[in-house]
């Protein structure tokens, strides 16, 4: 295996990333930096977790560090969290050198690509597992995960993804009524709150995150032992990457999804992707019952809670804010969407009555009898229940 110094960075670089204990080259960074640092656009696909960061920061350190007049870089990242991130390893890598800020160049003349070659997309040291649990019973799992988790290990951070602001919010808020350690991410928290959480979450001042997926792209935070999906992801590139913030660098790590009887064929579908089987997780069900009636309560009392604030009301300001910002007109839109809305629903309509009129030709210009329509409802409804047991 190739050492940093043999694919070209200079002895004061290698010894920078060796005080951050990379001491060897990943694959995508033994593969991906002699192109860079050649000048060649490059993609670089690899697993979560496997150093892909460095394998781009460190070739534009040290051309920056032989000519640093003029040179600059664009970093373009898909949330603002992990700018921040992305940002901290420049300058971290980048300090003899005073490095502030850094940037990406986008131009794409046939890049150079480098992918690893692998059967399954998800890491080795990670543990995938899933629990198959009733929708009302779904919190009474996860606290008692929770607890038994924070009873056995002293230094496991743990994310909990969730499907909407809302339900991280109330998840957030349950969780504390416990007493757990909790914190959220999620995009209706302003910005300067998101980093102060996240920073008090990497710092293990608080041991639980409760995000929605604005936390589960890139986010490197080797503390974090355990990852529990809360719903289960609809496409499995997302469940990838949520799963992906735990076993980072070669580290171990857990993975719980929370399954119901709905989500089978989604499983299937990440499995597919993954090309792995999902284990499931052994849990002490009688303990879980116990608890079930307290944290449902519990549960619904936040809910009530949270529906005398302006939590929906805000969420309605800040899609308004988000359109601004993106120089749209917030009413203007909506008109548009309700109009949208209409054209689709006529197309809809009309495609209906043409599918009707072909039948009718197709059974000699007969009108449909009767029994027909129980017909198609029967088999709809045999076709949902096949998708569902999977
Ligand atoms: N060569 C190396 N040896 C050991 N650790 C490394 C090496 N390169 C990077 N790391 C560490 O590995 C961790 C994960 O790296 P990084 O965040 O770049 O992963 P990634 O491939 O971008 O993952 P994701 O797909 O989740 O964004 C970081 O903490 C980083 O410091
Ligand atoms: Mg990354």
């Amino acid at each position: 295996m190739a050492d940093f110094s043999s694919l070209g960075l200079s002895d004061w670089l290698v010894k920078q990333c060796k005080q951050l204990g990379i001491n060897k080259p990943t694959p995508v960074q033994e593969n991906c930096m002699p192109p860079i640092l050649e000048g060649r656009d490059c993609m670089g696909c690899a697993k979560t977790g496997s150093g892909k960061t460095a394998a781009f920061v460190l070739p534009v350190v040290q051309k920056l560090s032989e000519d640093p007049y003029g040179i600059f870089c664009l970093v373009l990242t898909p949330t603002r969290s992990l700018a921040y991130q992305i940002a901290e390893q420049f300058r971290v890598l980048g300090k003899p050198l005073g490095l502030r800020d850094c940037i990406i160049n986008i131009a794409m003349n046939k890049p150079f690509f480098w992918e690893s070659k692998s059967e399954t997309r998800t890491v080795e040291e990670l543990d995938q597992r899933y629990i198959l649990t009733p929708e009302k019973v779904k919190d009474a799992y996860l606290v008692h995960l929770i607890q038994t988790f924070t009873d056995e290990h002293d230094d496991w951070s743990i994310i909990i993804f969730t499907n909407t602001c809302k339900d991280c919010q109330v998840l957030t808020m349950m969780l504390r009524e416990f007493n757990f350690p909790t914190i959220s991410l999620h995009s209706m928290m302003k910005q300067k709150q998101r980093f102060a959480n996240l920073a008090k979450f990497k710092a293990s001042v608080f041991k639980i995150l409760v995000a929605t997926d604005v936390a589960a792209r890139g986010l490197d935070i080797p503390t974090v032992q355990v990852v529990i999906n809360h719903n289960t992801p609809g496409l499995p590139k997302i469940y990838i990457h949520r799963v992906g913030r735990t076993a980072r660098a070669g580290r171990n790590g857990v993975s719980i999804t929370l399954v119901t009887q709905y989500d089978i064929h989604l499983v299937h579908s990440i499995e597919g992707q993954i090309q792995t089987k999902l284990k499931e997780y052994p849990v002490e069900e009688k303990e879980v019952l116990k608890i079930l009636t307290q944290v449902n309560v519990t549960r619904r009392e936040i809910e009530i809670k949270l529906e005398s604030t302006d939590f929906d009301e805000k969420k309605e300001i800040n899609k308004r804010k988000q359109l601004i910002l993106e120089g749209k007109d917030p009413d203007l839109e909506a008109k548009r969407k309700a109009e949208l809305e209409k054209i689709r629903s006529q197309k809809k309509k009309f495609k209906l009555k043409i599918q009707e009129s072909i039948q009718r030709q197709k059974h000699g210009q007969k009108r449909r009898p009767p029994h027909y329509c129980c017909q198609q409802v029967a088999t709809k409804t045999d076709f949902s229940k096949t998708t569902q047991n999977g």
